[in-house]
């Protein structure tokens, strides 16, 4: 039926049709489009991972096993050709392969129901086996002849957890705050959100909900700053304080373990023994993404949302450029400027610099590592913008910033950013920053309000994952329940339009999430994760299994690819 379509449109695709989606046991995709399923919760990643697993899918994996495959909870990811680095080297006109390379997969987390079987861990082995499906997978895929996208063996591909050790770099890094009074050293990622790729060629993971890991065994009166960072006695529900010590908020040996989380995380997806690096200048909040942008001289700009109802949008600018600062064997992520945004009613705004060298910061800290640890509270204190639970970030062709803005049903005060009070279905806000991304002030405009396509065939609601291609096309994958009866779905935009209107390419199954969206560089094939399909209970979907109504039902990444060969979202 492509009896409407209007050729050489940037985005062309037959949409899904809200009346396509009879079955939500399995995903729907655009006529035009076809998927296959790749690296389920289980597939081997590591030497010595079974894969006889894999064979059973009613069966979970001991800790062990969990720590040598792909986890729970896809969410963002980053697809790195085998040639990554020679294009970093060369530049944009070199062309990377595209049939083989390294996928960068966060594992957010998987409810102790869907990991263990249970609600509560018993022993610190069910403890270990939550662990070991969070945190991060980094595997090497390869295309055959016939299309078919597989794991292959490489010394690169490696699993990380809340276990393995991890180091701090930048301002906070020797911070009294980051080390405990019994010497443990730094281990683990948790709660691994979205991402983002830097120039030269590593990965980006973040930090979001890792308050929630936490609880205390003797009950907890929280300090001003727990309670900012939402700790409480019970964390939500993970029950790890109970047999390791680590997570236990009461076990004085561990005090500064809490400030450990809440970073972003640097991975080298060429390098299966580097240790995963704390960007301690980007500062600790609940991370859910990050997208970097190159400035006139090199610098970089790196946007970044928090996700929490009422918290801020946030810009970090490095000194140098990114190329002086590696060849002088430092991190452009180390030495720069952390900025949060006030959004004026005029349509502009100001980045403030979260800086001890401002009277008002130095009033409340000691150092700078202390306005780092304490993002949050540095940014209440410069009076940024209350904003309804920021998420993805993404940086178009004109150095434009999209911001998803998923919902905030607290809202009961609209401000000119955030105009819908309660926001039930969330927003996308466009800014452009006035000195090409090293300024302190900014333009921003409401790019759309979800509730504006309610009645339309085009609905959706609750924009979360964002990913824009370098002709304008805008990919948003949504979290938060659908009208009409659809799953979450994966909408695209031509933003060279001036009302862009989103079109369906896809549609997940029940409880699921649409997630972490990236391509290899032709733009050709695309990976996009269905995260907690069925919330991990198998009696309504046992996706990528047909629908028996008991199997497990495991998170994946779906290999995308239009049927004619051509360009993803055309
Ligand atoms: Fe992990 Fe805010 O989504
Ligand atoms: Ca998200
Ligand atoms: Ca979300
Ligand atoms: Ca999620």
């Amino acid at each position: 039926g492509n009896k409407s379509r209007h050729h050489g449109e940037l985005v062309d695709f037959e949409p899904v049709k809200i009346a396509d989606v009879i079955d939500t046991t399995m995903p729907t995709i655009s006529e035009d489009y076809e998927y296959q399923v790749l690296i389920p919760w289980g597939s081997p990643i590591e030497p010595g991972a079974t894969t006889e697993y894999l064979g059973q899918p009613d069966s979970r994996p001991s800790s062990q096993e969990a720590a040598l495959q792909t986890g729970l909870g896809h969410d963002g990811m980053w697809f790195f050709s085998s040639d990554h680095r020679d294009y970093v080297k060369f530049g944009r006109h070199f062309r990377p392969r595209c049939d083989e390379g390294m996928l960068c997969v966060n594992h957010e987390y998987g409810t102790n129901n869907h990991a263990l079987g249970k609600s509560q861990p018993e022993n610190l082995e069910d403890v270990r086996l939550s662990q070991n499906v969070h945190g991060v997978s980094v595997v090497k895929i390869k295309c055959n002849r016939r299309g078919h996208w597989r794991v292959v063996k490489s010394n690169h591909s490696r699993r990380i957890t809340a276990n393995t050790p991890v180091s701090f770099s930048g301002p906070a890094a020797d911070s009294a705050l980051l080390q405990n009074p019994n010497g443990n050293i730094p281990l683990g990622t948790i709660n691994n959100c979205g991402s983002g790729p830097t120039p030269w060629g590593t990965y980006l993971t973040c930090e979001e909900n890792f308050n929630g890991y936490f609880g205390a065994s003797l009950g907890l009166v929280p300090t001003e700053e727990q309670e900012r960072y939402g700790f409480s006695d019970q964390g939500f529900g993970y029950g790890w304080y109970q047999f390791d010590k680590r997570f236990d908020l009461s076990n004085s040996d561990y005090a500064n373990e809490q400030h450990r989380f809440g970073w972003i995380v640097e991975i080298d997806p060429f390098d299966g023994t580097q240790k995963p690096v704390k960007r301690t200048a980007l500062g600790r909040f609940k991370h859910e993404a990050i997208a970097i942008a190159e400035s006139r001289n090199g610098r970089i700009a790196a946007y970044m949302g928090d996700d929490q109802r009422f918290d801020y949008c946030y810009k970090y600018v490095s000194n140098k450029s990114w190329k002086s600062a590696i060849h002088d064997g430092e991190s452009p992520l180390d030495d720069g400027k952390l900025y949060v945004a006030r959004f004026d009613d005029d349509g502009t705004g100001e980045w403030l610099e979260l800086s001890i060298d401002n009277p008002v910061l130095a009033q409340r800290f000691d150092s700078q590592a202390e306005v780092l640890i304490y993002a949050r509270i540095a940014a209440d204190l410069l009076g940024a913008t209350p904003m309804d639970r920021p998420e993805w970030t993404t940086v178009g062709k004109h150095g434009e910033v999209y911001w998803t803005l998923t919902n905030n049903s607290q809202r009961t005060e609209p401000n000119a950013a955030n105009p819908e009070a309660p926001n039930s279905d969330g927003h996308i806000i466009r800014t452009l920053d006035m000195d090409d991304h090293l300024g302190t002030r900014f333009q921003w405009e409401i790019f759309l309000l979800a509730s504006s396509t309610r009645g339309t065939e085009n609905v959706f609601t609750d924009p979360d994952a964002a990913y824009i291609d370098p002709q304008g096309r805008l990919f948003i994958g949504t979290d938060g329940s659908q009208p009409d009866g659809l799953q979450d779905q994966l909408v695209v935009f031509d933003t060279n339009k001036d009302n862009p209107e989103p079109k369906r390419l896809l549609v997940g199954v029940s409880s699921d999430e649409i997630t972490g969206f990236t391509m290899t560089p032709d733009q050709r094939t695309a990976f996009v994760n269905i995260q907690h399909p069925g919330n991990g209970s198998p009696s309504a979907t046992n996706f990528p299994a047909s629908f028996d109504g008991v199997t497990i039902p495991r998170d994946c990444t779906l290999v995308i690819r239009r049927k004619d060969g051509g360009i993803i979202g055309s």
